[in-house]
């Protein structure tokens, strides 16, 4: 198929403030959730046109934003929200900060199932809250996780827990939570009184075939009235730099908490080009999202298929959503060994970046997270550093580096 978007495209991305190219020379990062390809044309179109207007003066959200948010749960999730249940804010991560600041005290346990988002900690522990973790289980002769119901009912019934935040879908696991799987957790949380937060910001990037998102709301509202819903087009369309992203609350007393500490804590007020490119992405970008998850799936596949031949040692998780590969480095992890220890030893030999599972807590000091979200020739030189890198790894070797500088003329940045 041609690749309109151009996808194929190598974009050099250094020198130019990104956070995942703040790297030295030579380096490959495959590090945190951002995609190495141009956004949709329609977004790069409205944005253009937003910055030729020359003034850049303070915004509000007006219908058509939120008609955006309805139109795309509608025509990609099958599920209609209301629009006044939608609250402009600033970020997912600022969001759930503000709502662990409102919906819990200080000292409450806040719980969710791990390894997850590496921010959720950052912002409990900022906010002077505890983590309760609920390790999913896991089986390594499948390489899936499950959730178990034990630990959950006793993560909420132990007396200060207040809240839970769940990714839905899971980063680092790439799990889609089964309408059955979220129903019980929601029947749960009404027992023992917690609200759960339910990050849908992977929502959109479901790639596996017969795999799907289910939107929290789209469960039946007895359930869903201790629920908050966040989303953004941060991820799908690679835009954390709008600042821009939705609660959607159909609870009208927790809409007003929300609403209320998002104004006072001031992440209500759009940026120049936030609403311009929410509204782009959500109204007309349907083709570049299709096109999108299938450069994805391909990446994900070729992945799979390289790793299986080349390393097999390494098994990745079945990835149901997300760009985030999981990989299960348990074979290779020795002598006290684990996951940070092989991602510095990578980065020494082969200037390969790679997630550490360790942040991600849970099971996940076994596991390195790889971005996949690039196209196909950085993908493949990733690949190939993560060859070399853990065969020198199995092989006791000190770290060489100056194979740094062979790695560099492989990448063609
Ligand atoms: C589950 C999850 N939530 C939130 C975020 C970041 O959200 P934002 O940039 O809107 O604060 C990420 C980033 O990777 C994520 O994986």
């Amino acid at each position: 198929m041609p690749n309109q978007f151009e996808f194929d495209t190598v974009i050099n991305r250094m020198n130019t403030n990104s956070v995942k190219w703040d790297v030295q020379e030579g380096q490959l990062p495959m590090t945190i959730a951002d995609m190495d390809f141009k956004t949709s044309p329609a977004i790069i179109d409205a944005l253009a046109k937003k910055i030729s207007t020359r003034i850049y003066g303070y915004e509000v959200p007006k219908d058509n934003y939120y008609d955006s948010i309805v139109r795309w749960c509608t025509s990609q999730h099958n599920w209609e929200p209301a629009k006044e249940w939608i609250v402009y804010c600033n970020g997912v991560i600022p969001a759930i900060s503000v709502i662990v600041q409102r919906l819990s005290n200080i000292g409450d346990n806040i719980v969710m199932f791990t390894p997850v988002c590496n921010a959720y900690f950052n912002v409990i522990f900022d906010n002077g809250r505890h983590v309760i973790e609920v390790p999913l289980d896991y089986d390594p002769s499948v390489n899936e996780y499950s959730i178990n119901w034990d630990l959950l009912e006793n993560a909420f019934s132990n007396g200060h827990a207040s809240l839970m935040l769940l990714a839905n879908p899971c980063n680092p696991t790439g799990t889609c939570w089964k309408q059955s799987e979220l129903t019980t957790i929601l029947r749960m949380a009404h027992t023992y009184h917690i609200t759960v937060v339910c990050d849908e910001i992977w929502g959109d990037l479901v790639l596996a075939p017969g795999q799907s998102y289910v939107p929290v709301m789209s469960l039946p509202k007895d359930l869903t009235d201790v629920a908050i819903m966040l989303t953004s087009t941060s991820k799908t369309f690679n835009t954390p730099g709008l600042h821009s992203a939705s609660a959607i609350i159909p609870d009208r007393a927790l809409r007003e908490i929300c609403s209320r500490g998002f104004a006072i804590a001031d992440i209500i007020s759009p940026g120049t080009t936030s609403l311009q490119g929410t509204i782009a992405a959500y109204q007309s970008s349907d083709d570049w999202v299709a096109a999108l998850k299938n450069y994805l799936w391909g990446n994900v596949d070729h992945a799979k298929e390289f790793l299986a031949s080349s390393i097999p040692e390494i098994k990745p998780v079945p990835l149901q959503a997300t760009y985030l590969m999981w990989l299960d480095c348990s074979a290779l992890l020795s002598n006290g060994k684990d996951a940070a220890d092989l991602a510095e030893y990578l980065e020494k030999d082969t200037g390969l970046l790679l997630l550490p599972g360790n942040r991600f807590r849970g099971n996940g000091k076994k596991f390195l997270r790889m971005n996949v979200a690039c196209p196909r020739s950085e993908l493949d030189d990733g690949l190939a550093r993560l060859q070399k890198g853990v065969s020198d790894f199995q092989s006791g070797l000190a770290p060489a580096q100056s194979q740094q500088e062979d790695a560099s003329q492989q990448t063609s940045k």
